[in-house]
């Protein structure tokens, strides 16, 4: 079968710093909240440091740093490349609705661009999400340096932040990944991997992507 490129290294870079990181991140931030002795975890062969405090407080900073650093160089990365292909256009509320209801029907669905409607959106949706978390969690360490006191209602609130966008994280995560048990959306998947993608996949289901990829290449 025949493929072509969908997502350069860098593409694939950003999305798995991003995709561990944030793995990491849930993992020792639920360690911040002793969670794992009440329940035991720390119980589990090889998992007595996941009630050890110090240990998922470093886990937390490392993947924190990471993190920030893959959302910087993505943000810049495409800035610089004036590629906002990703980014929510109007109509993709609409637009979202008949592609899931074509999928869930068996029914035709409209034409798309490099990414569907709904990707658009669940790309926007992470963002805000980590963008929150982010900025909170710079506060949450500023918090800690002697010569910075914040108000005690403050600082509960940017913890509610903290964690509520935490909670919609997940919630956009697990989104993110059930949008593979559709049989329609499977073809992507190994894109993420090895960047490439299934050829007559992308020129039936990202048609307008696929016919500008077309006219590039006749233009070079
Ligand atoms: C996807 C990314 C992240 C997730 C899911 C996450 C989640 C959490 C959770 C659940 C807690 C425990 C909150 C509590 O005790 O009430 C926490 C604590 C914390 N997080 Fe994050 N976090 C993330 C990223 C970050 C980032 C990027 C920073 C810093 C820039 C950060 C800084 C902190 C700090 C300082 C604490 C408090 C540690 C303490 O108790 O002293 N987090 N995080
Ligand atoms: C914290 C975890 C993750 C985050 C925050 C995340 C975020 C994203 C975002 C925002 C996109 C672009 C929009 C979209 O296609 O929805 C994307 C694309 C993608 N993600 Fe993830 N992802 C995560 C984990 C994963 C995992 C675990 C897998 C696979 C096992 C995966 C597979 C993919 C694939 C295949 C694409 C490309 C879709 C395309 O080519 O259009 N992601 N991811």
């Amino acid at each position: 079968m025949e493929k072509i490129k969908r997502h350069s290294l860098s593409v694939r870079f950003v999305h798995w710093s991003v995709a561990i990181s944030t793995f990491l991140c849930i993992f020792s931030g639920f360690g911040q909240m002793p969670v794992y002795k009440r329940y035991k975890i720390d119980q589990l062969p090889g998992l007595a440091w996941t009630s050890d405090f110090s240990v998922t407080l470093l886990i937390h900073y490392i993947a924190a740093i990471v993190l920030i650093f893959a959302v910087a160089y993505h943000i810049v990365y495409h800035l610089i490349r004036k590629e906002f292909s990703i980014l929510p256009r109007r109509g993709d509320f609409k637009e979202s609705y008949q592609i899931i209801k074509a999928m869930l029907t068996g029914g035709e669905e409209p034409e798309s661009d490099k990414y569907l409607a709904e990707q658009r959106l669940a790309y926007a949706y992470i963002a805000v999400m980590l963008i929150l978390i982010i900025i909170t969690g710079i506060i949450k360490v500023l918090k800690n340096l002697p010569a910075v006191s914040l108000e005690m209602n403050t600082l509960t609130a940017v913890s509610a932040v903290h964690n509520a966008a935490t909670m919609l994280l997940i919630l956009g995560i697990v989104g993110h990944l059930a949008a593979f048990l559709f049989k329609a959306n499977r073809p992507l998947l190994p894109s993420m991997f090895t960047g490439m993608v299934d050829k007559e996949y992308a020129r039936h289901r990202h048609s307008i992507w696929y016919r500008r990829l077309q006219q590039k290449n006749d233009k070079s």
